[in-house]
């Protein structure tokens, strides 16, 4: 079970294209059904434990979800990438969120309180368009997002969020979670 959860009754406004977005084909229809029963939760990040606390409260609710011990770990990697990149360029407040649909996580990002948006899309974007044989000289430049678009199979993206507390304005870097085995989501 999370520790020092919050749960919030609604997503938060915007998630829901870039949700929708990288959904199986037979979920299409999920954010027509989906109102009212997901949750968010929110976990605030103290500089200095943010990385670790982050990994523990995603790798909870991950195997909780019965997804797989390599894709657990592999999502580990990224969130820790995101919140070191948080502590490293990006003002505080920090957070974690998850998004769930009926106990089933389907979306994680790391909020910072620095609003632009401007490096870490322009980034993604090229990691986007860029060909296989292009990322070597990406990775060069910075492994973290590289690593977070590889291992999220290029389900991420960065978008405007407040935090939960300051509702001050900032940003997030979220990415699409791996169900578990067995569960197909956004299935009634
Ligand atoms: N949360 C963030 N806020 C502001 N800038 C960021 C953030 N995350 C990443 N960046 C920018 O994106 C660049 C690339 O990040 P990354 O790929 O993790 O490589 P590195 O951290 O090694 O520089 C960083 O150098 C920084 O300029
Ligand atoms: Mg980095």
């Amino acid at each position: 079970m999370p520790l020092h959860e919050s749960v919030a009754p609604e997503p938060y406004p915007g998630i829901w294209p870039l949700i929708a977005l990288h959904l199986a084909p037979q979920d299409e229809d999920m954010p027509a059904k989906a109102s009212g029963r997901l949750q968010t939760t929110v976990e605030s990040l103290t500089p200095g434990f943010a990385a670790r606390r982050a990994r523990a409260v995603l790798r909870s609710h991950l195997l909780k979800a019965q997804v797989n011990e390599d894709d657990a770990a592999e999502m580990e990697i990224v969130v820790a990438e995101l919140v070191a990149n948080a502590e490293r360029y990006a003002a505080e407040p920090y957070e974690l969120r998850i998004v769930s649909d009926r106990d089933v996580p389907i979306w994680c990002d790391v909020v910072d309180g620095s609003p632009g948006l401007r490096v870490v899309g322009q980034l993604l974007g090229r990691l986007r368009a860029s060909k296989a044989a292009d990322l070597p000289s990406l990775e060069e430049n910075g492994r973290g997002l590289f690593l977070v678009h590889r291992l999220s199979g290029g389900r991420c993206a960065v978008y405007p969020a407040a935090t939960s507390r300051s509702r001050a304005a900032g940003k997030a870097v979220g990415f699409a979670l791996p169900v578990g085995d067995g569960i197909v989501c956004g299935s009634t």
